[in-house]
């Protein structure tokens, strides 16, 4: 089971924090890197945070905006 969903995932962030999103859609831990991507062209999107934030990260892979939901999951 990939973990991956056709929908966003709902990360609660807090001031302070640095998030490793993933960007292969390999990993195991969606939608953070697990390291996965080792091998690969790609890279985790590391972003830090200067307040607190409710994130939606995309599931579904079909964001033109990764690793943000679009909202092309719902299309
Ligand atoms: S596991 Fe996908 S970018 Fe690291």
């Amino acid at each position: 089971m990939s973990g991956w969903q056709n929908k966003p995932f709902v990360v609660e962030v807090k001031k302070g924090d640095s998030k490793a999103y993933c960007m292969c859609g390999l990993s195991k831990n969606p939608p953070f890197c697990d390291g996965s991507h080792q091998g690969t062209s790609h890279t985790p999107k590391v972003v830090s945070y200067d307040h607190d934030e409710t994130v939606y990260v995309c599931g579904c892979r079909r964001s033109k905006n990764l690793p943000f939901c679009d909202g092309s999951h719902q299309s």
